[in-house]
């Protein structure tokens, strides 16, 4: 079996979802249940003993070698953080702690239990971690993409925590041997993400009616590519990468927030006319300090040497996102809870329209 952590987020349940329908393997599912949290994702997974779920912190050293000693995984798949750059920006205390101390945590309760472990499971044990391009900081428009060996720079509370996590977790590998893989993708959407992220968010205001709050100029760049993708190419890094490498993931699907706004708009004018249309509501409002102007990612190294392609272009991906939020209006109405709205009100309370 394998170990996740962060399995009722968006990505790890997608994930954890994937893999249990792709393969008979079972899975230990680590979740402290923050506000991200949600299991309700995982609501499919009822009565299937392949899927354990365990609530509790990736910071708890003891949890954490009683569930490795119990479930004995071969491998760890590290998911568990905390993701939103605008959270890390009001309280970047729960990001170090989660996602430096956590993952510091995890790799000493992973090591510990590797080092262990009999040969010829030692051999084939992995450590992935899951992190972002946001480590690599902010390019201009002529840059070329993020590649493996573009320098760190983080910018924001979130980026420099992940990107501390990363260098652990490289630490562990050059120092302790531990067969770890690191795993660094571009910006990631799809059924299940919280709506305080951009494409939720639109999607989540747009139906109330609601001002679709556009940062700055609108004019950064993302580089999109759709969650299941993403979950595909952590199976084949998990399966086929190389320990001690790094892999970045990218969609080749570069857009302005405002070109992702307008379309996202459009394909709801499609399925749910409003009178007016949708692109009347778009509203621009004070932008993020520190906000990263582009992000894109040279994906040709996963590519190559492990043969993964995306399988949705930004078009298929963005119908198959706005359709899954249309029909769980009941998900998006449950985690609308009263923390969701003390967020809107924190984050965008401040920001009103310019
Ligand atoms: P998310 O915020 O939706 O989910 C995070 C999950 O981790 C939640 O279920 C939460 O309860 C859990 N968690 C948080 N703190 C925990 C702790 N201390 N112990 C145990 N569980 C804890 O995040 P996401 O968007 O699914 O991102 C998952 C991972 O992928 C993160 O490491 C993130 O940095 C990385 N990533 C995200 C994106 C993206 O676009 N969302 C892109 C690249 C990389
Ligand atoms: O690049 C990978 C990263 O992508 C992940 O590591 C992060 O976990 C994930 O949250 C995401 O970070 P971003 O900051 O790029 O995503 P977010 O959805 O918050 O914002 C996307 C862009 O949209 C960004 O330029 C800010 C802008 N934005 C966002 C919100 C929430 C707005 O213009 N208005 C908004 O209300």
């Amino acid at each position: 079996m394998i170990l996740v952590t962060g399995g009722a987020g968006f990505i790890g349940s997608n994930f954890v979802l994937d893999w249990l329908a792709e393969s008979a393997e079972a899975v230990v599912n680590l979740d402290k249940l923050t506000y991200a949290g949600n299991l309700a994702n995982l609501a499919g997974l009822a009565g299937d003993e392949r899927h354990v779920f365990v609530r509790g912190d990736i910071a708890d050293r003891e949890l954490l070698d009683r569930l490795l000693a119990t479930h004995r995984p071969r491998a760890v798949v590290h998911f568990a953080a905390e993701s939103h750059v605008d959270r890390s920006i009001v309280g970047p205390a729960a990001f170090v702690r989660t996602n430096v101390v956590g993952t510091f945590e995890l790799l000493e309760a992973a090591r510990s239990y590797w080092q262990g472990l009999e040969l010829d499971r030692k051999d084939g044990f992995r450590f992935l971690h899951v992190s972002t391009d946001e480590v690599y900081g902010s390019l201009g428009e002529a840059d070329p993409p993020f590649s493996e060996t573009t320098p760190y720079a983080p910018n924001s509370p979130y980026s420099a925590s992940k990107a501390g996590s990363d260098h652990l977790v490289r630490a562990y590998h050059h120092t302790y041997g531990l067969p770890a893989i690191t795993t660094n993708c571009s910006n990631n959407y799809g059924r299940h993400q919280f709506p305080e992220k951009l494409i939720p968010l639109m999607i989540a205001n747009a139906l109330e009616g609601k001002a679709l709050p556009l940062y700055g100029d609108g004019r950064q760049v993302r580089d999109w590519l759709y969650v299941g993708d993403h979950c595909a190419a952590i199976r084949v890094a998990l399966a086929r990468g190389a320990p001690g490498e790094t892999y970045n993931i990218g969609g080749d699907a570069e857009r302005r927030n405002i070109d992702v706004v307008h379309a996202l708009c459009d394909t709801l004018q499609s399925l749910r006319p409003r009178e007016g249309g949708y692109r009347a509501l778009v509203t621009p409002v004070a932008d993020r300090p520190g906000h990263d102007r582009r992000y894109a990612i040279d994906a040709t190294k996963i590519r190559a040497s492990l043969g993964w392609a995306p399988r949705e272009t930004f078009e298929t991906g963005l119908a198959k996102t706005v359709r899954w939020y249309l029909d769980n209006a009941q998900w998006v109405a449950q985690v609308k809870s009263g923390e969701y709205r003390k967020w809107l009100e924190t984050n965008y309370g401040a920001r009103s329209g310019q």
